[in-house]
């Protein structure tokens, strides 16, 4: 990310039809984990998260359940609430699509693109798909399903239309101009070929139910629940009135989404923003899926994965440090309880817990917990220090990528090198033979976990929080722009 001083990070806003699952748990801790990055590099950080309840397949579970759409949204909406709070997700939002602040920034771009013409009324015969609340073309269909695999329905109503057809230049042109605008590359490929085969006008409003906000003088219609659900993301700044966030964090914007959502961010979201003459986001970037034990994720097969559970059964921090390391971010990754164990005992346990772990100990037991001051250094401390001192730039850098499994792994390698330094040093052979030496060994190492420590912060708050106040750190010596931090 750019060296601004604002930064405003979204997570795609939540389905309340379920509880939440392991791709809700992700997206919303890697989100979480960049949005913790940012506020230590001293940047102004707004994350936003939310649940996004409007449309047919909300109404369907609602009357599923026996409750109406409100008291249901109402209570489903809360469990994604508690998630934030059991995921230790640093949100300075949620937002709702049923609150007040959301209906006047739809109600407002509808009105916008309405009267500058790109929005006009005719009928609609086609194919749709609940599952998905996403209309497709009959040549897009498998088997006569969705290529999601979800079931369609048959279509036939009045409805409003979105000029999409008029954005197609226009969006290649800006994705050709922008060329980070869309991460990973491979994503952004399928994107433009997406757009180059040909953009039809979208039908953006429902007759057939009335779960929805309704169509500004044309309350028959419900808008369709992506028009709804994308400007969400405008809502949470008070558009169209606070001028103050449209203009500072808006421009500054990372979507982050996973891979099944990124049309609608990286085409039909643009091309309304376009239409409305607003900036785009910064970037909107997408991940992959995760498979459970090598099978695809899917309630029919009864294998989805409850984050919370995982939780309780592993802990937060393990859960947080495992997802990021183990997915490479934009890829698929395969989840199983036996990588989750593995990497919990050699990575966190066997080589970060350990160094932590002993050092401490040794220094409580012998130097009355003080720790020495820094010198008369060898080279071999000298070559430590420097790793060290060099991993923020490194890690800033996988950081600016969204690419959290290589900045783990660029830490863990100078974990393994302390590791090997307290093999190599033996402080407590030193202990007898060269106490002055001790001290200096120790003295390194501190600095080391503290420099590590700094940097983990993000993805393991709780764990990173105890360790510094072990050592001392005061509260506002945790940031990046702490001097001591690469030097
Ligand atoms: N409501 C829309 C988003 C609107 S944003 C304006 C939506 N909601 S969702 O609840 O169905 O999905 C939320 C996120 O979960 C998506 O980013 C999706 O990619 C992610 N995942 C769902 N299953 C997943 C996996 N098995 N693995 C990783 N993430 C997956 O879509």
């Amino acid at each position: 990310m750019s060296a601004s001083r604002y930064c405003y990070l979204t997570t795609p806003i939540y389905y309340v039809n379920d509880k939440p699952h392991i791709g809700h748990g992700y997206t919303s801790i890697a989100t979480d984990v960049m949005a913790r990055f940012k506020r230590l590099e001293g940047v102004k950080v707004k994350f936003l998260t939310g649940t996004d309840e409007h449309g047919q397949k909300i109404q369907q579970s609602a009357q599923k359940a026996g409750m109406t759409p409100k008291a249901f949204t109402d209570q489903v909406s809360q469990t994604f609430r508690d998630m934030s709070h059991k995921l230790n997700l640093s949100n300075d939002d949620f937002i709702r699509t049923t609150e007040d602040r959301h209906y006047k920034a739809v109600h407002h771009l509808w009105d916008d693109l309405m009267e500058k013409g790109y929005i006009y009324l005719d009928s609609y015969s086609g194919w749709y798909a609940i599952r998905d609340e996403a209309f497709y073309q009959e040549t897009e269909l498998v088997d006569g399903k969705a290529p999601t695999g979800a079931e369609v329905e048959w279509v036939s109503e009045p409805s409003y239309f979105f000029k999409l057809s008029s954005f197609q230049e226009r969006l290649l042109e800006y994705y050709k101009n922008n060329p980070d605008f869309i991460m990973p590359a491979s994503r952004k490929n399928e994107v433009v070929k997406f757009v180059e085969g040909g953009l039809k006008d979208l039908s953006v409003s429902r007759t057939s139910f009335s779960w929805g906000i309704p169509v500004t003088k044309d309350p028959s219609h419900v808008m369709y629940v992506w028009f709804d659900a994308l400007t969400n993301y405008l809502s949470a700044l008070g558009y169209p009135n606070n001028q103050e966030n449209l203009q500072t964090l808006w421009p500054t914007c990372t979507h982050v989404v996973g891979k099944d959502i990124l049309r609608f961010h990286t085409v039909y979201w643009p091309a309304f923003l376009m239409a409305a003459d607003l900036p785009l986001p910064k970037r909107i970037v997408a991940h992959g899926w995760w498979t459970n034990e090598g099978q695809k994720i899917s309630k029919s097969l009864g294998n989805t994965i409850d984050p919370l559970q995982l939780v309780q059964d592993y802990g937060l921090d393990t859960v947080r440090y495992f997802l990021l390391r183990e997915m490479s971010f934009g890829q698929d990754c395969d989840f199983s309880k036996s990588a989750l164990i593995s990497r919990n005992n050699s990575d966190l346990a066997n080589a970060y817990g350990n160094l932590v772990q002993r050092i401490f100990s040794f220094i409580y037991k012998n130097t009355d917990g003080a720790v020495p001051a820094l010198k008369d250094l060898k080279a071999e401390d000298e070559t430590l220090l420097k790793e060290s001192a060099d991993l923020l730039s490194l890690v800033q850098k996988h950081m600016d990528d969204f690419a959290f499994h290589k900045a783990l792994e660029t830490i863990w390698a100078v974990i393994y090198k302390a590791n090997a330094y307290v093999d190599f040093q033996k402080p407590w052979s030193l202990k007898k033979e060269d106490p002055k030496r001790m001290e200096v060994a120790l003295s390194v190492l501190v600095k080391v976990i503290y420099q590590i420590t700094l940097l983990l912060q993000a993805f393991m708050p709780d764990s990173c929080s105890k360790i510094l106040d072990t050592l001392g750190v005061s509260k506002d010596a945790r940031t990046f722009e702490t001097p001591s931090v690469s030097r």
